[in-house]
């Protein structure tokens, strides 16, 4: 978690030194302490009390004012850092970088420290594309930097293309992600999330209330924690978590088939979609008109995709959700074992917190032996993460 890290910013002199404001402000609302270094070119576009006021820590700008106002060396803002972020890290400070040179306080401290360092680079599109600057950005990379890929879009020049600082929400995964501990690399990781359609004219569908939430916190943690995630997702209105292989459909048989071609790369699977039982048995070429009385549609059955999977299942570790309204552990136990799982995880529909949309859950983890991990209400990417505890105990 980055709760409780101390973040050492470095801005450099570029338009998009105006984000730093609003990362500073994301970065304290997860928890961290924010310290900040502004190159001198950065005090052009951002006001260092600005940065001071929103980080609630004096800004540090050059290395001799420094000792003098402050009463600490740039060694012990580099020795405090649990992560020096850059950004936006113009095509100069790379460079400097890149050469090992230390002719200011940023750069200096970027040696000197033994923190991971995250470069977000921003810059106009040409200056991005140029050689020098694609060669300095590779050498960082070899060396163990982490160099984000700038986004792409209109740039303050007006040009279009790559450049834009990345997206901060972005910024601050990748923080969190360089500092999980990589405890399931190796692994391929296929989860589903979301709910299914199962449309019976080109403008109407049945579906039911999930928002995904809990399957793409599955996803974003088990890639924080190094393994290799396909989200294979119904339609949500989530965000596509960054570094996970995403694969969007629409109906049952979409995702089944989405699945059954992935299956055999996965170590572990992971089945949070809310798969829609039944499909409308068929589907109008045109909308339907109504014609005075009521419209019966006729449903067929899905095809169970946990259940199919469970029958090919390998050395792979299963895992599924119940969702249930009455009798949560009776009912999970029993699809823990027609469905072959090696755990399902179970939520009571009827309990506040727990189940579709919220951002929390409540559920109870159920294991082949008999074994029942109760948890409390959880906020959903803790829940993800005690899921991938079990399903990690279970690989040895
Ligand atoms: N599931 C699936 N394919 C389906 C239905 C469910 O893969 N057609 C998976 C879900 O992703 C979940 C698990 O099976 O991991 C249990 O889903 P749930 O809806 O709780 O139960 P069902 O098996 O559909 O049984 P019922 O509707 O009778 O409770």
């Amino acid at each position: 978690m980055l709760n409780g890290k101390h973040v050492l910013l470095g801005v450099t002199g570029g338009i998009a030194a105006y984000k730093s404001a609003e990362l500073i402000r994301l970065f304290i609302k997860a928890g961290c302490h924010v310290k900040v270094i502004m190159t001198k070119h950065a005090t052009e576009f951002i006001t260092p009390l600005t940065l001071q006021t929103l980080s609630g820590n004096p800004v540090f700008l050059d290395m001799f004012s420094l000792i003098k106002d402050h009463d600490i060396a740039h060694i012990a803002l580099a020795e405090e850092a649990d992560i020096l972020v850059i950004a936006p890290a113009t095509a100069n400070v790379i460079g400097k970088m890149a050469g090992g040179l230390a002719d200011d306080l940023l750069t200096t401290v970027a040696l000197a420290t033994k923190a991971p360092i995250l470069i977000c680079p921003a810059m106009n599109t040409n200056m991005y594309e140029n050689v020098m600057v694609r060669e300095n950005l590779r050498k960082l990379a070899v060396l163990g930097r982490h160099v984000m890929m700038p986004g792409t879009g209109e740039l303050a020049c007006k040009s279009e293309g790559w450049g834009r600082l990345p997206d901060l929400p972005d910024i601050l995964e990748e923080a969190q992600s360089i500092l999980t501990e990589k405890d399931l690399a190796g692994e391929r990781i296929l989860v589903t999330a979301g709910p299914t359609r199962e449309p019976f004219d080109p403008v109407r569908f049945i579906t039911n209330y999930s928002s995904g939430k809990m399957g793409y916190a599955l996803a974003v943690v088990a890639r924080r924690r190094g393994a290799a995630v396909t989200l294979i997702s119904g339609p949500t209105s989530l965000p596509v978590p960054a570094g996970v292989d995403f694969i969007p459909v629409s109906s049952a048989l979409e995702m089944r088939d989405a699945v059954m071609k992935r299956l055999k790369d996965a170590t572990i699977v992971i089945k949070s979609a809310a798969v829609a039982d039944f499909r409308p048995s068929t589907q109008a070429d045109a909308k339907i008109k109504k014609k005075g009385g009521a419209l019966t549609l006729t449903l067929e059955r899905n095809p169970d995709i946990l259940a199919e999977i469970g029958k090919q299942k390998k050395g792979r570790i299963l895992i599924g959700f119940a969702m249930e309204s009455e009798d949560l552990v009776e009912n999970a136990k029993a699809k823990l074992l027609t469905k072959n799982l090696d755990l399902i995880v179970a939520n009571d529909l009827k309990q506040s917190g727990a189940g579709f949309q919220t951002d929390t859950n409540i559920v109870k983890i159920l294991d082949r032996q008999g074994g029942i991990e109760a948890l409390p209400l959880m906020e959903k990417m803790e829940v993800a993460g005690r899921i991938l505890d079990r399903a990690k105990r279970l690989l040895k």
